[in-house]
Protein backbone atom coordinates (compact mmCIF):
# COMPACT_ATOMS: atom_id res chain seq x y z
CA UNK A 1 0.00 0.00 0.00
CA UNK A 2 1.07 2.98 -0.75
CA UNK A 3 1.46 5.90 2.36
CA UNK A 4 -0.72 8.50 1.76
CA UNK A 5 1.75 11.91 2.21
CA UNK A 6 -0.70 14.31 4.50
CA UNK A 7 1.13 17.72 3.99
CA UNK A 8 2.46 19.18 0.57
CA UNK A 9 2.82 22.22 -1.52
CA UNK A 10 0.10 23.52 -3.39
CA UNK A 11 0.89 26.78 -5.20
CA UNK A 12 3.73 27.89 -2.52
CA UNK A 13 1.23 27.34 0.49
CA UNK A 14 2.12 24.13 2.83
CA UNK A 15 -1.41 22.00 3.03
CA UNK A 16 -2.54 19.91 5.56
CA UNK A 17 -4.66 17.01 3.45
CA UNK A 18 -7.02 20.25 1.66
CA UNK A 19 -6.63 23.09 4.03
CA UNK A 20 -3.63 25.64 3.99
CA UNK A 21 -2.55 25.46 6.81
CA UNK A 22 -1.52 29.52 6.93
CA UNK A 23 -5.45 29.29 7.77
CA UNK A 24 -4.92 26.43 10.70
CA UNK A 25 -2.59 29.49 12.45
CA UNK A 26 -4.95 32.28 11.76
CA UNK A 27 -7.48 30.37 13.08
CA UNK A 28 -6.20 28.32 15.85
CA UNK A 29 -2.81 30.68 16.68
CA UNK A 30 0.72 29.39 17.30
CA UNK A 31 2.29 26.93 18.40
CA UNK A 32 -0.18 24.14 17.22
CA UNK A 33 0.29 20.58 16.77
CA UNK A 34 -1.80 19.74 13.18
CA UNK A 35 -2.62 15.82 12.37
CA UNK A 36 -4.02 14.94 9.35
CA UNK A 37 -6.87 12.07 9.82
CA UNK A 38 -6.47 10.12 6.83
CA UNK A 39 -2.73 9.86 7.03
CA UNK A 40 -3.34 7.88 10.40
CA UNK A 41 -6.08 5.71 9.09
CA UNK A 42 -3.85 4.53 5.70
CA UNK A 43 -0.76 3.93 7.94
CA UNK A 44 -3.22 1.75 10.29
CA UNK A 45 -4.18 0.05 7.61
CA UNK A 46 -0.95 -1.08 5.75
CA UNK A 47 -0.56 -2.86 9.17
CA UNK A 48 -3.62 -4.39 9.42
CA UNK A 49 -3.82 -5.50 6.24
CA UNK A 50 -0.74 -7.67 6.44
CA UNK A 51 -2.06 -9.65 8.87
CA UNK A 52 -4.23 -12.45 9.37
CA UNK A 53 -8.05 -11.47 11.77
CA UNK A 54 -6.96 -13.27 14.42
CA UNK A 55 -3.78 -10.98 15.11
CA UNK A 56 -3.59 -8.11 16.27
CA UNK A 57 -2.48 -4.31 15.96
CA UNK A 58 -2.40 -2.48 18.95
CA UNK A 59 -1.24 1.02 18.51
CA UNK A 60 0.71 1.83 21.55
CA UNK A 61 -0.92 4.74 22.88
CA UNK A 62 2.25 6.71 24.41
CA UNK A 63 3.07 7.80 20.81
CA UNK A 64 0.32 10.19 20.68
CA UNK A 65 -2.77 9.65 23.13
CA UNK A 66 -5.29 12.71 21.67
CA UNK A 67 -8.98 11.04 22.19
CA UNK A 68 -9.23 12.31 18.32
CA UNK A 69 -6.65 10.21 17.32
CA UNK A 70 -7.92 6.81 19.58
CA UNK A 71 -11.36 7.50 18.12
CA UNK A 72 -10.28 7.28 14.97
CA UNK A 73 -7.63 4.26 15.67
CA UNK A 74 -10.83 2.65 17.22
CA UNK A 75 -13.34 3.23 14.52
CA UNK A 76 -11.09 1.39 12.47
CA UNK A 77 -10.74 -1.78 14.84
CA UNK A 78 -7.79 -0.89 16.70
CA UNK A 79 -6.54 -2.27 19.43
CA UNK A 80 -3.99 -0.85 21.96
CA UNK A 81 -1.46 -1.06 23.84
CA UNK A 82 -1.50 0.86 27.16
CA UNK A 83 1.19 1.60 29.50
CA UNK A 84 -0.31 3.48 32.68
CA UNK A 85 -4.28 3.35 33.91
CA UNK A 86 -4.43 7.01 32.30
CA UNK A 87 -3.73 5.63 29.06
CA UNK A 88 -6.73 2.81 30.01
CA UNK A 89 -8.93 5.69 30.33
CA UNK A 90 -7.97 7.27 27.22
CA UNK A 91 -8.73 4.17 25.21
CA UNK A 92 -11.71 3.71 26.81
CA UNK A 93 -13.66 7.29 26.59
CA UNK A 94 -12.46 6.79 22.92
CA UNK A 95 -14.43 3.87 22.12
CA UNK A 96 -11.89 1.86 21.97
CA UNK A 97 -12.38 -2.03 22.77
CA UNK A 98 -11.24 -3.48 26.05
CA UNK A 99 -10.88 -6.69 24.58
CA UNK A 100 -8.24 -5.61 22.52
CA UNK A 101 -5.99 -3.93 24.80
CA UNK A 102 -2.32 -4.65 26.12
CA UNK A 103 -0.77 -3.72 29.28
CA UNK A 104 2.90 -2.99 29.38
CA UNK A 105 5.29 -1.70 31.76
CA UNK A 106 7.36 -2.42 34.24
CA UNK A 107 5.51 -0.89 37.36
CA UNK A 108 2.08 -1.44 37.09
CA UNK A 109 -0.03 -0.18 40.69
CA UNK A 110 -2.10 -2.79 42.13
CA UNK A 111 -5.15 0.18 41.15
CA UNK A 112 -4.33 0.22 37.65
CA UNK A 113 -4.16 -4.03 37.41
CA UNK A 114 -7.37 -4.37 39.20
CA UNK A 115 -9.42 -1.64 36.84
CA UNK A 116 -7.43 -3.39 33.88
CA UNK A 117 -8.73 -6.62 35.26
CA UNK A 118 -12.16 -5.15 35.66
CA UNK A 119 -12.63 -3.82 32.09
CA UNK A 120 -11.62 -7.19 30.31
CA UNK A 121 -8.23 -6.18 28.75
CA UNK A 122 -6.79 -8.88 26.60
CA UNK A 123 -3.34 -9.58 28.03
CA UNK A 124 -0.88 -8.05 30.79
CA UNK A 125 2.75 -7.89 29.41
CA UNK A 126 4.06 -8.53 32.40
CA UNK A 127 8.45 -7.65 33.30
CA UNK A 128 9.16 -10.15 36.39
CA UNK A 129 8.36 -12.61 38.58
CA UNK A 130 7.40 -9.57 41.72
CA UNK A 131 5.07 -8.25 39.39
CA UNK A 132 3.38 -11.57 38.21
CA UNK A 133 3.43 -12.32 41.99
CA UNK A 134 1.42 -8.68 42.44
CA UNK A 135 -1.62 -9.48 39.88
CA UNK A 136 -2.08 -12.87 40.83
CA UNK A 137 -3.14 -11.46 43.85
CA UNK A 138 -5.25 -8.71 42.47
CA UNK A 139 -6.84 -11.36 40.41
CA UNK A 140 -7.57 -13.70 43.04
CA UNK A 141 -9.10 -10.71 45.22
CA UNK A 142 -11.30 -10.09 42.35
CA UNK A 143 -11.35 -14.30 41.46
CA UNK A 144 -10.39 -14.03 38.24
CA UNK A 145 -7.90 -14.64 35.71
CA UNK A 146 -5.26 -12.63 34.20
CA UNK A 147 -4.05 -13.62 30.67
CA UNK A 148 0.00 -13.00 30.50
CA UNK A 149 2.62 -12.86 28.79
CA UNK A 150 6.23 -12.30 29.54
CA UNK A 151 8.45 -9.60 28.14
CA UNK A 152 11.37 -11.41 27.46
CA UNK A 153 14.66 -9.34 27.10
CA UNK A 154 16.97 -11.26 24.33
CA UNK A 155 19.59 -9.50 24.84
CA UNK A 156 19.97 -8.06 21.08
CA UNK A 157 21.42 -4.73 20.24
CA UNK A 158 18.46 -2.54 18.50
CA UNK A 159 21.41 -0.45 17.00
CA UNK A 160 19.04 3.02 17.95
CA UNK A 161 19.47 5.67 20.07
CA UNK A 162 20.62 4.10 23.83
CA UNK A 163 17.76 6.32 25.56
CA UNK A 164 14.82 4.11 23.28
CA UNK A 165 17.05 0.63 23.16
CA UNK A 166 15.58 -1.67 25.65
CA UNK A 167 16.25 -5.21 24.50
CA UNK A 168 19.89 -4.88 26.10
CA UNK A 169 20.64 -6.65 29.39
CA UNK A 170 21.45 -3.70 30.99
CA UNK A 171 18.35 -2.37 30.15
CA UNK A 172 15.44 -2.51 33.11
CA UNK A 173 13.06 -4.15 30.72
CA UNK A 174 11.69 -7.88 30.67
CA UNK A 175 13.16 -10.99 31.92
CA UNK A 176 16.29 -12.52 30.41
CA UNK A 177 15.74 -15.17 28.39
CA UNK A 178 17.59 -18.22 29.79
CA UNK A 179 14.99 -17.17 33.05
CA UNK A 180 11.42 -17.28 30.91
CA UNK A 181 10.94 -21.20 31.68
CA UNK A 182 11.06 -20.62 35.28
CA UNK A 183 8.44 -17.73 35.34
CA UNK A 184 6.31 -19.56 32.72
CA UNK A 185 6.44 -22.69 35.33
CA UNK A 186 5.62 -20.86 38.23
CA UNK A 187 2.43 -18.83 36.10
CA UNK A 188 1.19 -22.26 35.54
CA UNK A 189 0.82 -23.19 39.13
CA UNK A 190 -0.84 -20.48 39.96
CA UNK A 191 -4.86 -20.16 40.32
CA UNK A 192 -5.56 -16.97 38.60
CA UNK A 193 -2.94 -16.53 35.84
CA UNK A 194 -3.01 -17.67 33.09
CA UNK A 195 -0.05 -17.67 29.97
CA UNK A 196 -1.05 -16.97 26.65
CA UNK A 197 1.91 -15.65 25.07
CA UNK A 198 5.25 -14.21 25.05
CA UNK A 199 6.60 -10.50 24.18
CA UNK A 200 9.40 -8.56 23.85
CA UNK A 201 10.18 -4.93 22.76
CA UNK A 202 13.71 -4.36 21.95
CA UNK A 203 13.25 -0.53 21.11
CA UNK A 204 12.61 2.65 19.21
CA UNK A 205 13.10 3.68 15.56
CA UNK A 206 14.43 1.11 14.24
CA UNK A 207 15.67 1.70 10.86
CA UNK A 208 16.60 -2.23 9.86
CA UNK A 209 14.54 -5.83 10.96
CA UNK A 210 17.32 -7.59 11.67
CA UNK A 211 17.63 -7.27 15.24
CA UNK A 212 13.64 -7.52 15.57
CA UNK A 213 13.98 -10.96 13.79
CA UNK A 214 16.82 -12.31 15.83
CA UNK A 215 14.84 -11.17 18.62
CA UNK A 216 11.63 -13.18 17.09
CA UNK A 217 13.64 -15.96 16.74
CA UNK A 218 14.87 -16.35 20.42
CA UNK A 219 11.26 -16.10 21.58
CA UNK A 220 9.88 -18.69 19.23
CA UNK A 221 13.30 -20.86 20.56
CA UNK A 222 11.52 -20.45 24.11
CA UNK A 223 8.13 -21.53 22.51
CA UNK A 224 8.86 -24.71 21.51
CA UNK A 225 10.33 -25.53 24.55
CA UNK A 226 7.85 -24.72 26.62
CA UNK A 227 5.91 -26.58 24.21
CA UNK A 228 8.01 -29.91 25.85
CA UNK A 229 6.90 -28.75 28.99
CA UNK A 230 3.16 -28.60 28.14
CA UNK A 231 2.74 -25.07 27.86
CA UNK A 232 1.24 -23.96 25.02
CA UNK A 233 1.25 -19.90 24.24
CA UNK A 234 -1.24 -18.55 21.53
CA UNK A 235 0.35 -15.50 20.58
CA UNK A 236 3.98 -14.13 20.13
CA UNK A 237 4.38 -9.99 20.65
CA UNK A 238 7.14 -7.99 18.74
CA UNK A 239 5.96 -4.55 20.33
CA UNK A 240 6.57 -1.68 18.19
CA UNK A 241 9.97 0.07 17.20
CA UNK A 242 9.67 0.10 13.42
CA UNK A 243 11.59 3.72 12.74
CA UNK A 244 10.45 6.44 10.23
CA UNK A 245 12.29 8.50 7.86
CA UNK A 246 12.98 11.53 9.51
CA UNK A 247 16.38 12.55 7.81
CA UNK A 248 16.41 12.21 3.88
CA UNK A 249 18.29 9.54 3.11
CA UNK A 250 17.16 7.09 6.37
CA UNK A 251 15.26 4.41 5.17
CA UNK A 252 12.73 2.45 7.57
CA UNK A 253 12.18 -0.55 6.99
CA UNK A 254 9.08 -1.74 4.87
CA UNK A 255 6.24 -2.09 7.44
CA UNK A 256 4.36 -5.31 4.90
CA UNK A 257 7.68 -6.95 4.18
CA UNK A 258 8.29 -7.23 8.20
CA UNK A 259 5.11 -8.02 8.59
CA UNK A 260 5.06 -11.41 6.17
CA UNK A 261 8.46 -12.15 7.53
CA UNK A 262 6.74 -12.55 11.27
CA UNK A 263 4.14 -13.62 10.18
CA UNK A 264 5.37 -16.83 8.24
CA UNK A 265 7.51 -17.47 11.08
CA UNK A 266 4.51 -17.71 13.53
CA UNK A 267 2.21 -19.37 11.36
CA UNK A 268 4.42 -22.00 10.62
CA UNK A 269 4.40 -22.96 14.41
CA UNK A 270 0.44 -21.83 14.83
CA UNK A 271 0.90 -18.83 16.58
CA UNK A 272 -0.81 -15.58 16.54
CA UNK A 273 0.51 -12.02 16.19
CA UNK A 274 0.31 -9.01 18.26
CA UNK A 275 2.28 -5.80 17.19
CA UNK A 276 2.57 -2.22 19.26
CA UNK A 277 3.63 -0.10 17.05
CA UNK A 278 3.30 3.67 17.43
CA UNK A 279 5.18 5.86 15.80
CA UNK A 280 5.10 4.28 12.17
CA UNK A 281 1.36 5.21 12.59
CA UNK A 282 1.38 8.82 13.82
CA UNK A 283 4.68 10.05 13.28
CA UNK A 284 4.43 11.34 9.53
CA UNK A 285 0.80 12.09 10.38
CA UNK A 286 1.60 14.96 12.59
CA UNK A 287 3.08 18.20 11.98
CA UNK A 288 4.16 21.12 14.89
CA UNK A 289 3.81 24.53 13.72
CA UNK A 290 5.26 27.33 14.90
CA UNK A 291 5.71 31.30 14.16
CA UNK A 292 9.48 33.26 14.03
CA UNK A 293 8.99 35.78 16.31
CA UNK A 294 12.41 37.37 15.55
CA UNK A 295 16.04 36.65 13.90
CA UNK A 296 18.84 37.31 15.74
CA UNK A 297 22.17 37.59 13.73
CA UNK A 298 25.26 37.04 15.01
CA UNK A 299 29.45 36.38 14.37
CA UNK A 300 28.57 32.79 14.84
CA UNK A 301 25.41 32.05 14.51
CA UNK A 302 21.90 32.76 12.94
CA UNK A 303 18.97 32.10 15.50
CA UNK A 304 15.47 32.06 14.34
CA UNK A 305 13.75 32.55 17.68
CA UNK A 306 10.11 30.98 17.10
CA UNK A 307 7.01 31.16 19.41
CA UNK A 308 7.36 26.73 20.10
CA UNK A 309 10.16 25.25 22.25
CA UNK A 310 11.48 22.58 23.93
CA UNK A 311 8.23 22.47 26.22
CA UNK A 312 6.46 21.65 23.12
CA UNK A 313 8.46 19.47 21.21
CA UNK A 314 10.97 17.68 23.95
CA UNK A 315 12.92 15.33 21.02
CA UNK A 316 15.42 17.24 19.65
CA UNK A 317 16.48 19.03 23.28
CA UNK A 318 16.37 15.24 24.90
CA UNK A 319 17.74 13.22 22.47
CA UNK A 320 19.53 15.15 19.98
CA UNK A 321 16.83 14.31 17.11
CA UNK A 322 16.79 15.97 14.15
CA UNK A 323 13.40 16.52 12.03
CA UNK A 324 12.66 17.83 9.16
CA UNK A 325 11.83 22.03 9.24
CA UNK A 326 9.65 23.43 6.08
CA UNK A 327 8.68 26.73 5.93
CA UNK A 328 4.73 27.15 5.30
CA UNK A 329 5.42 29.55 2.29
CA UNK A 330 8.55 29.02 0.87
CA UNK A 331 10.15 32.60 -0.07
CA UNK A 332 12.89 33.43 -2.76
CA UNK A 333 16.16 34.88 -1.92
CA UNK A 334 19.28 33.21 -0.62
CA UNK A 335 19.63 30.76 2.51
CA UNK A 336 21.59 31.37 5.08
CA UNK A 337 21.93 28.76 8.34
CA UNK A 338 19.53 29.12 11.02
CA UNK A 339 19.35 27.64 14.65
CA UNK A 340 15.37 27.25 15.01
CA UNK A 341 14.95 28.09 19.00
CA UNK A 342 12.44 28.65 21.03
CA UNK A 343 12.16 31.14 23.99
CA UNK A 344 13.05 29.05 27.01
CA UNK A 345 16.49 29.70 29.29
CA UNK A 346 18.27 26.68 28.32
CA UNK A 347 20.67 26.25 25.47
CA UNK A 348 19.32 22.89 24.99
CA UNK A 349 15.97 24.81 23.96
CA UNK A 350 15.92 24.08 20.41
CA UNK A 351 14.25 22.54 17.33
CA UNK A 352 16.52 22.41 15.05
CA UNK A 353 20.60 23.40 13.89
CA UNK A 354 21.73 24.61 11.19
CA UNK A 355 19.44 24.52 8.47
CA UNK A 356 19.67 26.35 5.44
CA UNK A 357 16.48 28.60 4.62
CA UNK A 358 15.37 31.89 3.55
CA UNK A 359 13.38 33.17 6.57
CA UNK A 360 12.24 36.88 7.75
CA UNK A 361 9.64 37.83 11.08
CA UNK A 362 6.32 36.14 11.21
CA UNK A 363 7.06 33.37 8.90
CA UNK A 364 5.61 30.00 9.35
CA UNK A 365 7.49 27.00 10.30
CA UNK A 366 6.52 23.53 10.18
CA UNK A 367 8.52 20.67 12.12
CA UNK A 368 7.71 17.49 10.42
CA UNK A 369 7.13 13.82 11.57
CA UNK A 370 6.27 15.37 14.97
CA UNK A 371 2.96 13.32 15.15
CA UNK A 372 4.51 10.48 17.43
CA UNK A 373 6.47 11.61 21.00
CA UNK A 374 5.59 15.30 20.50
CA UNK A 375 2.72 16.50 22.03
CA UNK A 376 2.66 13.75 24.57
CA UNK A 377 5.85 14.49 25.77
CA UNK A 378 5.28 18.74 26.63
CA UNK A 379 5.48 19.91 29.51
CA UNK A 380 4.36 23.46 30.98
CA UNK A 381 8.22 24.17 31.51
CA UNK A 382 8.63 28.24 31.84
CA UNK A 383 5.10 28.03 32.55
CA UNK A 384 4.12 27.76 28.85
CA UNK A 385 0.80 26.96 28.40
CA UNK A 386 0.68 23.72 26.14
CA UNK A 387 -0.42 24.12 22.69
CA UNK A 388 -3.65 23.39 20.89
CA UNK A 389 -4.27 20.48 19.01
CA UNK A 390 -5.60 20.34 15.52
CA UNK A 391 -6.74 17.36 13.35
CA UNK A 392 -7.38 17.82 9.74
CA UNK A 393 -9.83 15.67 8.03
CA UNK A 394 -10.21 16.41 3.95
CA UNK A 395 -10.87 20.24 3.63
CA UNK A 396 -12.02 20.57 7.25
CA UNK A 397 -9.84 21.01 10.60
CA UNK A 398 -11.06 19.90 14.15
CA UNK A 399 -9.76 21.59 17.16
CA UNK A 400 -9.00 18.24 19.04
CA UNK A 401 -7.42 19.84 22.08
CA UNK A 402 -7.75 23.58 23.08
CA UNK A 403 -4.73 25.20 23.95
CA UNK A 404 -4.58 25.81 27.55
CA UNK A 405 -5.00 28.72 29.30
CA UNK A 406 -2.53 30.52 32.00
CA UNK A 407 -5.30 30.57 35.10
CA UNK A 408 -5.72 26.79 34.22
CA UNK A 409 -1.80 26.39 34.94
CA UNK A 410 -2.25 28.03 38.27
CA UNK A 411 -5.56 26.63 39.20
CA UNK A 412 -3.90 23.49 40.97
CA UNK A 413 -1.96 25.38 43.08
CA UNK A 414 -2.51 27.05 46.30
CA UNK A 415 -0.41 29.39 48.88
CA UNK A 416 0.65 28.70 52.63
CA UNK A 417 -3.14 28.75 54.47
N1 LIG B 1 5.62 -1.18 23.05
C1 LIG B 1 6.37 -0.87 24.11
C2 LIG B 1 6.43 -1.80 25.24
C3 LIG B 1 7.10 0.32 24.12
O1 LIG B 1 7.86 0.61 25.17
C4 LIG B 1 7.04 1.20 23.00
C5 LIG B 1 7.78 2.48 22.99
C6 LIG B 1 6.21 0.84 21.92
C7 LIG B 1 5.53 -0.37 21.97
C8 LIG B 1 6.06 1.70 20.70
O2 LIG B 1 7.25 1.81 20.01
P1 LIG B 1 7.32 2.58 18.59
O3 LIG B 1 6.56 1.76 17.58
O4 LIG B 1 6.72 3.90 18.78
O5 LIG B 1 8.76 2.63 18.31
N2 LIG B 1 10.07 9.15 23.23
C9 LIG B 1 10.92 8.41 22.33
C10 LIG B 1 10.37 7.03 22.02
C11 LIG B 1 10.12 6.18 23.24
C12 LIG B 1 9.56 4.83 22.92
C13 LIG B 1 9.14 4.13 24.15
N3 LIG B 1 8.52 2.85 23.94
C14 LIG B 1 11.16 9.23 21.07
O6 LIG B 1 10.63 10.34 20.97
O7 LIG B 1 11.90 8.83 20.18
Amino acid sequence: MTPFIPFLHDNNCLHAEQVPVEQLAETFGTPLYVYSRQALISQYQRYQSAVSEQDMICYAVKANSNLAVLRTLADQGAGFDIVSGGELERVLAAGGDPARVVFSGVGKQPAEMQRALEVGIHCFNVESLRELEQLQAVAASLETVARVSLRVNPDVDARTHPYISTGLKANKFGVPVEDAETFYLQARDMAFIEPVGVDCHIGSQLTETEPLLEALDSLLVLVGRLRTQGIELVHVDMGGGLGVSYEEGEQPPDIEQYIAIVHDRLAAQGLHLILEPGRSIVADAGMFLTRVSLLKTGEEKNFAVVDGAMNDLLRPALYGAWQRVVPVTPRPGKPALWDIVGPICETGDFLAKDRELVLAEGDLLAVMQAGAYGFVMSSNYNTRPRAAEVMVDGDKAHLVRRRETLSELLAAEQELS
